[in-house]
């Protein structure tokens, strides 16, 4: 089963960076999906959700990943706009996330969302790491698809090799000066003092196996103990989007970071007057490795744990708003968590 193992929630991760640095392109090659080519002028205007079980995530890894050393589900990648104009969804995002992924395209280093990025991460405490992308556009590069990055960096020129290394320690540099000590991940000892820089490129691939490995050691390392939830508890989320769907009328598409929620539950939505309160009739879950934002294939299912997305269909979602909290009633009065919904 991969929505949740018994007592471990997955892990949320929300990438984030500037414009055009392939945060949308990155989470593409780990789902094997061509999400950022549909998109309208190629800019991402809505966050997503993406659950990546962990037989995806040890096969992508390869040798870096022994699956038995860990036991979280899997990750749950929340996808960002980069354009300025979005810099609510980018803190939806980052306030959703255990960890992060900070996308720097390689070759123009730090750029004014990636800053906003780094002061939002800095705000909520995240742990992240920096995906140094677009590896592979350094002059004379050789690419070795899908490759960890040690083994991609043995088969470049010298001259590639240090051209790349140029803009990584330009990079490095950014981070100090932003406060933060980082260094190239396989430099890092530790990752609750330094941040661990995966040079990688989400066209071919290359590096994206180190990442991969990152986040798991990340996760399982230091955030254990918050990923041991009560996954039998009320469950809560945010909406992402409202959205109508054929059907079923006014939807929300939700991250569940907490507990659980059973169709038919009563639950509280946030709304754009007053906390809405609805009965469940629907929970339809993205297959895995689809995007929630794409995804046409929902499957109805009769309870969703934490973490994941999923589009609950309820009357009244009309009035529902994107942003704002979702919490299953179970066992307290109506009252008490409408109070809870209005004091968010
Ligand atoms: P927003 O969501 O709008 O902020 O952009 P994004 O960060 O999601 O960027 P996206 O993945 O849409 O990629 C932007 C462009 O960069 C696309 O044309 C991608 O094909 C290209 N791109 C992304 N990653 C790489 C890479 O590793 N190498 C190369 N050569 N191009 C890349
Ligand atoms: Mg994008």
């Amino acid at each position: 089963d991969h929505t949740h193992a018994d007592t471990l929630r997955t892990p949320i991760v929300a990438v984030l960076g500037h414009v055009d640095h392939g945060k949308t392109s990155l989470l593409d090659t780990i789902r094997g999906s061509a999400v950022s080519e549909g998109e309208a002028g190629a800019i991402t205007q809505h966050i997503g959700a993406t659950d990546i079980p962990l037989d995806t995530i040890s096969g992508m890894a390869g040798e870096l990943i022994d699956p038995s050393d860990f036991d979280l589900p899997g990750l749950l990648f929340i996808d960002t706009p980069g354009h300025h104009s979005f810099s609510t969804l980018r803190a939806r995002g980052g306030a959703l996330a255990d960890i992060a992924v900070l996308v720097v395209d390689v070759n123009d280093g730090f750029q004014p969302q990636t800053e906003e990025a780094i002061d939002i991460l800095r705000r909520t405490g995240t742990p992240f790491v920096v995906a140094a992308n677009k590896v592979d556009t350094t002059p004379g590069w050789n690419p070795q698809d899908g490759e960890p990055i040690q083994k991609s960096m043995d088969a470049q020129s010298e001259r590639a090799k240090s051209m790349l290394d140029e803009n990584l320690y330009e990079i490095i540099g950014q981070l100090s000066d932003a406060g933060f000590s980082a260094d190239l991940y396989w430099r890092v000892q530790d990752f609750q003092k330094n941040i661990g820089v995966v040079p990688l490129s989400a066209l071919t691939g290359e590096g994206v196996p180190d990442l991969l490995t990152v986040l798991m050691g990340l996760s399982q390392r230091f955030m254990k103990e918050e990923m041991a939830i009560d996954v039998t508890g009320p469950g809560e989320g945010t909406v992402l989007e409202v959205k109508d769907e054929r059907g079923f009328g006014a939807t929300v598409d939700t991250v569940v970071y907490d507990g659980v929620i059973r169709n038919g539950d009563t639950v509280v939505v946030g709304g754009q007057n007053e906390p809405i309160v609805t009965e469940i009739r629907a929970l339809l879950r993205p297959r895995p490795l689809a995007e929630i934002r794409t995804e046409k294939e929902f499957e109805k299912v009769g309870e969703i744990g934490a973490a994941a997305g999923v589009k609950i269909a309820a009357p009244d979602l009309d009035e529902a708003m994107a942003g704002a909290p979702v919490r299953v009633v179970r066992d307290r009065t109506v009252d008490q968590v409408v109070e809870e919904v209005k004091a968010e």
